[in-house]
């Protein structure tokens, strides 16, 4: 594969070509019953039978609603095509952090809007694509720990034909310009800005050391040629969604990791690697000027990387640690709960087309004040299985449900759960846990390969469930609540929350739910975040073409959802080209902080190159929103 013809795909576009898959075609007959949408409905936004087995709490079917303005407190604005940010009347926006903004005063003029930023500032400075992120106090210091997810290299590179570096300092400059920023933030008298110089300002980078927790720390699957031990890995990469401890440190989550590796001598794939589609050439040439990114030196390295890792932004100094008891996988997000007793609870997607999602449960258990040592490091992982009938359950991958040993299921999760039969995605991106109720949410965002191709494991992708059309361009979100209110619990019960779709267009399941009309359509549900206040805010990462079958859609978007009506309003639009993701509050949850990914035209500058960025949202009343 040539690298040139990778460099502007997404990363969903990448998987396919690394790994073409196998057509299939006999999934007609459940296609049939998926897509008559009136048919189907009877799933939607209603906890079915199972949910009555298990008592509690049945969420009403309902999706009559109360007047938007009097549930959400604004008025839902309309889509936008523009290259601009818009919010509802009564909000206002605007830039916190840019792509190439000081971090630290010596970089204060390193950003240029012709050249970017130069490899001695790289580390100095925020970094490209922001993605998910988390508030953090500490004596009366607000931080924020935000991700950037990967690079564009035509906007790092621009005097290098399709962005490909050319040289060992270029590849450097690319490496810093992802990983997580840990930055002050203050309302400075003229609104939130960074803290230039803030002794909390940190990069973590490609390079930046950390150890490792867990069954698989040090196992032979991790040892390397520079780190014989297996306990010190470089750098944690591709960093998506996010997530945040009870204990209140971050946790950064590992997505595409397999496209910054690459060989340069000819090498045949193991089966571990195809199915985490690693081999080829990777996407930033990385393997071409730095030997820890060669397969055919260190076919270890993968293995260190698809983690999900914690860091703790209050200390400067704080090593990060990769725990290895959550398992290997396209992690997009983390979202910790408590299970009833006290265990800790994470769940988390694998955002590949046909993977799965997954649950960690700790054997200790936590309340505040008490130590957290192996709460990330000592569990079980389990994988969800969804059952037609709306209820579902966890399977644990252990050496007697697998045959696999311990190190395997957790560098090797994907395998792990195909031996237990877990069921097949449409690539779970977020899952976000409800602030006040035993209920969590999962952002299914498309599947164009549902009743289509098997997964990279050659697991067939049946419609069905909740993963319910044939090539699913619009996506879903999927709901669940344990058995008993315990997120402790094997079993639950789920529903759709909503079906994105088309209402314009189709007149079947791919119009969308009940709760989709021509006022608020949308395609891709990819972040999301509760508020206290239990309203679900969900952002998009879908195509901004608004036309055909997107017809209507306009650019990304941000919206709010209310649980228990189905209601759902628009709040912001994205310049085009962007994705919205990554979402949190300041501590007094009078200003929201929101990410925008890959934005086109010269957002927000006006002139120059497009700058990824965090932007800050508040209301011009200066009440709590969120
Ligand atoms: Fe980085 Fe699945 O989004
Ligand atoms: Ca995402
Ligand atoms: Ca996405
Ligand atoms: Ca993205």
């Amino acid at each position: 594969m040539d690298i040139k013809s990778t460099v502007d795909l997404s990363w969903d576009e990448f998987d396919e070509l690394r790994q073409p898959r196998a057509e299939q075609s006999d999934f007609d007959a459940v296609v049939d019953r998926a897509i008559s949408r009136r048919g189907f409905l009877g799933g939607v936004l209603a906890f079915g039978s199972g949910a009555a087995v298990f008592g509690s709490g049945v969420l009403g079917s309902a999706t009559s609603a109360r007047a938007a303005s009097a549930v959400f407190g604004f008025e839902p604005i309309g889509i936008a095509t523009d290259f601009d940010i818009h919010v509802p009347a009564g909000y206002e926006w605007r830039p916190l952090v840019r792509w190439g903004d000081a971090l630290f005063s010596e970089a204060e003029n390193a950003y240029s809007a012709v050249d970017g930023v130069p490899a001695d500032m790289s580390d100095k400075v925020f970094g490209e694509n922001t993605d998910g992120m988390e508030t953090f106090e500490k004596d009366g210091h607000v931080l924020l720990a935000i991700n950037s997810e990967y690079v564009n290299p035509k906007i790092n590179l621009p005097a290098e034909a399709e962005g490909v570096p050319q040289t060992a300092e270029q590849v450097q400059m690319l490496k810093n310009m992802q990983g997580v920023t840990v930055v002050e933030v203050a309302d400075q008298g003229d609104g939130w800005r960074v803290v230039v110089d803030s002794p909390f300002n940190r990069r973590i980078t490609h390079d930046t050391p950390m150890t490792m927790s867990g069954p698989a720390a040090g196992s032979d699957l991790v040892k390397t040629n520079a780190d014989p031990a297996g306990m010190s890995p470089l750098g944690t990469m591709n960093n998506c969604g996010s997530g945040k401890t009870l204990w209140g440190t971050y946790l950064t989550c590992e997505e595409n990791f397999n496209g910054y590796f690459g060989t340069t001598q000819e090498r045949e794939a193991t089966a571990e690697e195809k199915r985490y589609g690693i081999g080829g050439e990777g996407r930033y040439a990385y393997e071409k000027f730095d030997p820890r990114y060669d397969l055919s030196v260190e076919p270890n390295e993968p293995h260190r990387h698809g983690w999900i890792t914690e860091i703790d932004p209050t200390d400067p100094n704080s090593t990060p640690v990769k725990h290895t008891a959550l398992g290997r996988f396209k992690h997009e997000n983390a979202e910790m709960v408590q299970a009833a007793d006290g265990r800790i609870v994470v769940y988390m997607g694998d955002d590949e087309r046909g993977e799965f999602m997954y649950k960690y449960v700790s054997n200790g258990t936590w309340a505040p004040g008490q130590p957290t040592e192996g709460l990330l490091s000592d569990g079980t992982l389990y994988v969800a299985k969804f059952h037609d009938d709306q209820t579902g359950e966890w399977l644990a991958l252990t050496p007697e449900t697998t045959g696999m040993s311990i190190e395997d299921i957790l560098v090797f999760s994907r395998l792990a759960g195909s031996k237990v039969g877990a069921t097949t995605m449409d690539r779970p991106e977020w899952i976000a846990a409800h602030p006040h109720r035993a209920e969590a949410y999962c952002a299914l965002t498309n599947n164009k390969n549902r009743g289509v191709k098997t997964n990279a494991g050659g697991d067939e992708t049946p419609v069905g469930g909740p993963n319910p059309r044939e090539t699913n361009r619009y996506g879903q979100i999927v709901r669940w609540k344990p058995e008993g209110g315990d997120h402790g619990a094997a079993k639950f019960a789920w529903d759709l929350y909503v079906m994105a779709g088309n209402p314009d267009v189709y007149d079947n399941a791919y119009g969308g739910s009940d709760n989709v009309t021509a006022g608020n359509m949308f395609n891709s549900p990819d972040g999301m975040a509760f508020s206290s206040d239990g309203l679900l805010w969900i952002q998009t990462d879908g195509d901004d073409s608004n036309e055909g079958d997107f017809a209507g859609m306009g650019n990304n978007q941000m919206l709010v959802g209310d649980p228990d009506t189905g209601e759902i309003a628009r709040f912001l639009t994205a310049p085009n080209g962007a994705e919205v993701t990554g979402l949190t509050w300041t501590p007094d949850r009078k200003v929201a902080f929101v990410g925008i990914q890959h934005p086109g035209g010269h957002w927000p500058d006006g002139e120059g190159k497009p700058r990824s960025s965090v932007i800050a949202v508040w209301r011009q009343d200066g009440a709590v929103f969120g």
